[in-house]
């Protein structure tokens, strides 16, 4: 058992479990990484209040007066967003990383990443965190173990996953685990004072696919540290997947239900910052429609015995982007977090002790603590008050539109998928594709602008695959053939549609054509009517678009509907530089790896632009 008896050791607890591997593993860690003492996380209130008055009485939270038990805090000016470039994916072959992933060689990752480890701990507590992604209920439940330095991310953990005693109880004694560890690597020496956001300059962000193993070094920032999340449930979830036959994507899902009160279930990808927690806690702008939420980043899809694919919320807790969140915008999202139970990350501080960001009134107040610790005031500052990449993390469960299936481990019956991203031009507001094979093509040439397009001009466009660019754990031709094989051996009739929808198409003036939030409900009912076989399409080059009069408008001026046709257009001659850049995406692949299935739909799409 690994417990220590001195300094602040009074927190040090027994291990609450008899796994093996488990306890090992976190002897050679606090070997290797020497903290003050090892906690092993219960998961509980109490917890929850010890380590925020910790993080309050060390400066890095402020208790917020405005919002019940809900903290402030900012981050290193350098530490506020996932750090791409310093992401790895360390397979044995260089190969099975692809061609979208840095790769380092893994027995040289560990090598290089354990001299960074030696003694990372010093003068700190090491909590030891077991989690469970999706519900603890599930026929084959995902398990993880954190190994943190970091308070913020022991109490982000218990908002962002299930955790603590119910999944210790669980994990068998000889249970697969997703072993995660991480360091913020700050030693203290003896009597050195703590800085308010511990983080080095050094970073890596580093999985072990075959090990099924995260090593996160240097960085505090939720997408980097809260391991449970991009780097488990999607990177390494990836592989699982490819293994097992499933599928991990960067998607929400959403309850639909009609005034006629039928239900269906879809999942939609896009890009960061596209609109996956906007769509998911929508507010239908179309009367007697019903939207509930699942999920808001990730779902796990696993086909069902009766064929079909039923999605699955692996997280516990939404870990949204704040600016631009609003009562107009987002009400469920506001409401919950007026709730309380939240942590708020590079947001502004109000005088009066609560959080504020752009969007969220129309006009700030009059004086904010920004996300720097400066005074900032309306007109008189330099930048934003809040970071645009500030996040606020709170439970799901708190969320007024969650639907009460949430948390069920079967997961729920997808009727449709969506995949879209940000394009200026080109992309209709929504296209259904043929079958599952064309619906795949779409979605393995996603795209979205890297930047905000000024006003006529067009950003630069980006290649996302499924929205999974930054978190594929392995080969992204092998992913495509993934993706096919699955649907090419399920019953069609019992798969999900897909459909590629664009919010966020523009006029020659830069404005958007369509109005986007609420009203995505009329593209939804579309969709889902298609599916019920009672919508109206044209047959285009790019896949079935919906008819003028098929798509509810009402409400609409006569203006609103001719930029509503307008968002629906196909232009060929857009559709040209389209195929040209589909064709380097392509290129870029490997032929030897990009399934022939998609090369063929290549061609085909050229061939109909071409007689059509
Ligand atoms: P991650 O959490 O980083 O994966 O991103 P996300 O996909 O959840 O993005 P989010 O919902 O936070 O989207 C944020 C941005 O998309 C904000 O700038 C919103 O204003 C914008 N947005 C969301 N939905 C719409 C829409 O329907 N139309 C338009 N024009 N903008 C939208
Ligand atoms: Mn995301
Ligand atoms: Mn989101």
């Amino acid at each position: 058992m690994v417990e220590t008896d001195h300094g602040p050791g009074a927190e040090a607890t027994p291990a609450p479990t008899g796994h093996t591997r488990i306890l090992d593993w976190v002897a050679e860690i606090a070997d290797v990484t020497t903290p003050e003492d090892v906690v092993w996380c219960d998961g509980s209130r109490t917890e929850w209040d010890r380590l925020t008055a910790r993080l309050v009485d060390k400066g890095t939270f402020v208790a917020l007066a405005a919002k019940p038990n809900s903290f402030w805090c900012v981050s290193d000016p350098e530490d506020v967003a996932r750090v791409e470039d310093r992401t790895f994916i360390c397979s044995h072959s260089r190969r099975d990383a692809g061609p979208t992933n840095n790769w380092v060689d893994p027995v040289d990752m560990r090598t290089v990443m354990t001299e960074h480890y030696r003694g990372a701990m010093a003068g700190r507590t090491m909590y030891v965190i077991a989690f469970c992604m999706g519900p603890v209920d599930a026929d084959d439940p995902k398990y993880g173990v954190q190994i943190t330095d970091s308070e913020y991310v022991a109490v982000s953990m218990q908002i962002m996953t299930r955790s603590g005693t119910p999944v210790w109880g669980r994990i068998g004694a000889d249970a697969e685990f997703v072993a995660c560890l991480h360091s913020v690597g700050a030693p203290l020496r003896p009597r050195q004072p703590d800085v308010a956001w511990p983080c080095n300059h050094t970073k890596y962000i580093a999985h072990f696919p075959e090990s099924r193993t995260i090593w996160s070094y240097g960085s505090g920032y939720g997408g980097n540290a809260l391991l449970g999340k991009k780097c488990f449930a999607l990177r390494i979830a990836s592989v699982l997947a490819r293994d097992e036959g499933w599928l991990a994507e960067h998607m929400l899902i959403l309850k639909l239900t009609s005034p006629q009160g039928r239900n269906h279930y879809v999942a939609a990808a896009f890009p960061s910052s596209c609109g996956k927690t906007n769509l998911a806690m929508l507010e239908p702008a179309l009367a007697g429609w019903k939207a509930e939420t699942i999920g808001d980043d990730i779902a796990w899809l696993r086909f069902g015995a009766d064929g079909r694919l039923y999605a699955v919320n692996p997280e516990a807790g939404f870990f949204g982007v704040a600016p631009g969140t609003g009562t107009k915008t987002n009400p469920n999202a506001i409401a919950t977090l007026e709730q309380g139970n939240s942590i708020f990350t590079n947001t502004a501080l109000t005088d009066d002790g609560d959080v504020w960001w752009e969007g969220l009134t129309a006009t700030p107040p009059p004086h904010l603590t920004d996300w720097r610790g400066n005074d900032w005031k309306p007109g008189t500052a330099a930048g934003p008050a809040a970071h645009p990449n500030s996040r606020y993390c709170t439970p799901i469960d708190q969320c007024p539109s969650v639907a009460p299936e949430w948390d069920d481990p079967a997961g729920v019956p997808l009727s449709a998928l969506f995949f879209g991203g940000r394009r200026a031009t080109t992309i209709p507001l929504i296209a259904e594709s043929f079958d599952w094979n064309h619906g795949v093509f779409m979605a393995s040439v996603l795209s979205s602008e890297t930047t905000a397009a000024a006003a006529g001009q067009v950003g630069v466009v980006r290649r996302d695959p499924m929205a999974m660019l930054p978190f594929l754990g392995y080969h992204v031709g092998d992913y495509f053939a993934h993706w096919l094989r699955l649907g090419n051996r399920a019953d069609p009739a019992a798969l999900p549609k897909i459909f590629q929808v664009n919010w966020f198409r523009r006029d020659e003036d830069g404005q958007f054509l369509w109005p986007g939030f609420g009203d995505n409900v009329r593209v939804l009912k579309w969709a889902l009517e298609r599916i019920e076989g009672t919508a109206a399409a044209d047959t285009t080059a790019v896949g079935y678009v919906p008819v003028p009069s098929s798509l509810d408008l009402s409400g609409f001026s006569a203006a609103a509907k001719r930029r509503a046709d307008a968002a629906l257009e196909v232009r060929h001659e857009e559709w040209i530089d389209e195929i040209a850049s589909i064709e380097d995406w392509y290129a870029g692949i490997g032929s030897g790896t990009l399934p022939t299935q998609l090369c063929d739909q290549l061609a085909a799409l050229k061939n109909r632009l071409a007689h059509t």
